[in-house]
């Protein structure tokens, strides 16, 4: 295991009913920037939810922050929250609005110009700001990380900005999601862990088991189909939790990461548009497959343990663990390669155009430049 150093500062208030409260953790002088999205909220009537626990505060509400969060629109709520003084950002909706709401809360007391501060990392603080998670996922609730889109240059990029001070997490908050956005958030979540977990093995018992559980509570829950469409409190409980657990650092101490498949991704939507996790899926199967010879040995644990694959020709075991993951995302609607999701060459022609300009490596180790991009995209282009 490597020396690492943990920390994760953020409060969970979780469960039905938590908006209520709140109030106990907002600062009593907060001036609040109440951040969302593009209107969802007002008919499921969280909206009202959260108002109402927050009579006697200052409230600024800023709505239409979009799903993959522009810089353009986020902008505007930094003029805002500057021109109000408002001295605490409670968003409330998904990845989206949060991520979003990160880099607000940290370009408001900046002098670097808010696309500066994604491109390069570097800022010096940030308000304070708490979340209301409707969409379990991406773990933003519980981590650092923001990713934010420039539509203009059709370029997505992430980077660590500043932790929630606490996330109400109501399960039944996420219960007006359709099908296809819980099975994003599934796939994005068990990417989440394939991304920490999938690398060498022998880096970490603790990790390795953690991740494991964690995986086969998300394929148990993409089998409750049934349990999800009839609003089954505890499965939901089970899928917000997982989805937060998943990013939220106590699957990645002292262990290599990947972040390849999440790489490709992210210029998969910028510039299709396409939703977060079902660019994954489209995607990973084909990074296991080209990776192989790397990952071999986790790929053979993962066949064993998650899927319970069992013999002894590591080739038959590996190839049929691929397939179960392309399986478990086609049994949730999503695409597993990208001929199945209808992205074309010239979408694979830019992202290689960009990944050559950048020079960057990517994988656990740097194991992956350029070319294993390119013969990934070509073998999710390639696929029947
Ligand atoms: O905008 P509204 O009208 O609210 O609609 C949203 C949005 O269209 C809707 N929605 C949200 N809550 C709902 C709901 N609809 C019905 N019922 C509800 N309860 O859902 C749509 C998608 O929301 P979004 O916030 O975009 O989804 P998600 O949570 O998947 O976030 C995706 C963003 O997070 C980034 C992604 O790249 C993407 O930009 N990620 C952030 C990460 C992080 N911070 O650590 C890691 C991830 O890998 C990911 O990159
Ligand atoms: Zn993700």
């Amino acid at each position: 295991m490597k020396n690492f150093i943990f920390t994760n500062p953020t409060k969970l208030i979780f469960g039905k009913d938590s908006i209520a409260r709140i109030t106990n953790f907002l600062p009593k002088d907060a001036i609040i920037l109440l951040t969302y999205g593009g209107g969802s909220i007002m008919k499921n009537g969280i909206y009202d939810q959260v108002m109402e626990q927050l009579k006697g505060f200052k409230v600024v509400p800023f709505g239409g922050i979009e799903a993959n969060p522009d810089i353009v629109t986020l902008k505007k709520a930094i003029e805002l929250g500057r021109k109000e003084k408002i001295n605490f950002i409670l968003a409330v909706g998904g990845g989206s609005v949060i991520d979003g709401s990160k880099l607000i809360a940290i370009a408001i007391p900046s002098t670097t110009p808010a696309w500066d501060i994604v491109k390069t990392g570097k800022f010096e603080g940030a308000i304070p700001f708490g979340t209301v998670l409707t969409v379990p996922a991406t773990g933003s609730e519980m981590n650092s990380g923001a990713v934010i889109s420039n539509r203009e240059t059709k370029e997505k990029f992430g980077f660590y900005g500043t932790f929630p001070l606490f996330s109400v997490m109501d399960p039944t908050y996420a219960y007006t999601l359709s099908k296809h956005q819980i099975s994003c958030g599934i796939a994005d979540a068990f990417m989440h862990v394939c991304e920490q977990y999938l690398t060498y093995p022998d880096q970490s018992g603790v990790m390795d088991r953690m991740s494991e559980g964690i995986l086969l509570n998300l394929i148990d829950i993409s089998k409750s189909q049934d349990k999800l469409a009839e609003h089954d409190y505890d499965t939901f409980c089970e899928y917000m939790l997982s989805a937060t657990i998943a990013l939220n650092g106590f699957l990645s101490m002292g262990t290599a990461q990947d972040w390849l498949a999440h790489m490709i991704g992210h210029e998969i939507t910028a510039l299709t548009g396409i939703t977060h996790g079902a660019s994954l899926a489209m995607v990973y199967p084909s990074v296991l497959r080209v990776m192989r010879p790397h990952k071999e040995g986790k790929i053979l644990q993962y066949a064993k343990r998650v899927w319970g694959i069992e013999g002894d020709n590591t080739d038959e075991i590996v190839t049929k663990a691929i397939s179960k993951t392309e399986e478990f995302f086609r049994s949730l609607g999503l695409a597993a390669n990208m001929a199945e999701g209808k992205v074309d060459q010239s979408v694979a022609d830019e992202i290689i155009r960009r990944m050559e300009e950048r020079g960057h490596k990517y994988g656990e180790g740097r194991i992956a430049s350029v070319e294993e991009v390119k013969v990934i995209l070509k073998d999710s282009l390639s696929q029947k």
